[in-house]
């Protein structure tokens, strides 16, 4: 699994995604240790503080699967600009992969940064996984 391969499974989760209210739609394809991909989309709700981010929702898929190991995360939104995940997905996605390499793509290109690059001093109460990189 290549980054242009995981960078286009976000593309097709983007097109699932269920955004009625703010017509931001995002998707996210997670790439664990043993290869497999979990793919998130956001999915809002009338009541707006509901909604599930495209991220958080790759993470829930990866775990009820049994995958804890991540090594990157591909990103792409409807934006002209890149977009890197909001604070909430950076804690959840750190708390199974600190330094996990972050893909956002947008405006014809991508740019790769490490989660502890968007979350430095994530709040912990256990010890931090392995660093994968
Ligand atoms: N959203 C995500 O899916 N991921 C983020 O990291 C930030 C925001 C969604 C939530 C909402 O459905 C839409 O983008 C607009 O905020």
């Amino acid at each position: 699994m290549n980054s242009d391969e995981l960078v286009r499974l976000a593309h097709e989760a983007r097109e699932h995604a269920y955004a009625p209210y703010s017509g931001f739609r995002v998707g996210a394809a997670l790439l664990c240790e043993d290869g497999t991909v979990f793919l998130g989309s956001n999915v809002e709700n009338v009541s707006y503080g509901l909604t599930i981010c495209a991220e958080r929702g790759a993470v829930s898929a990866a775990v009820a699967a049994g995958k804890r190991i991540f090594v990157a995360l591909a990103v792409v939104t409807d934006a002209e600009e890149r977009v890197w995940p909001c604070g909430a997905c950076r804690q959840v996605l750190s708390e199974f992969a600190p330094s996990l390499t972050v893909m956002a793509e947008g405006g014809g290109s991508r740019e790769e940064k490490s989660l502890s690059e968007l979350l430095p001093a994530s709040f912990r109460k256990i010890p931090a996984p392995p660093d994968r990189r």
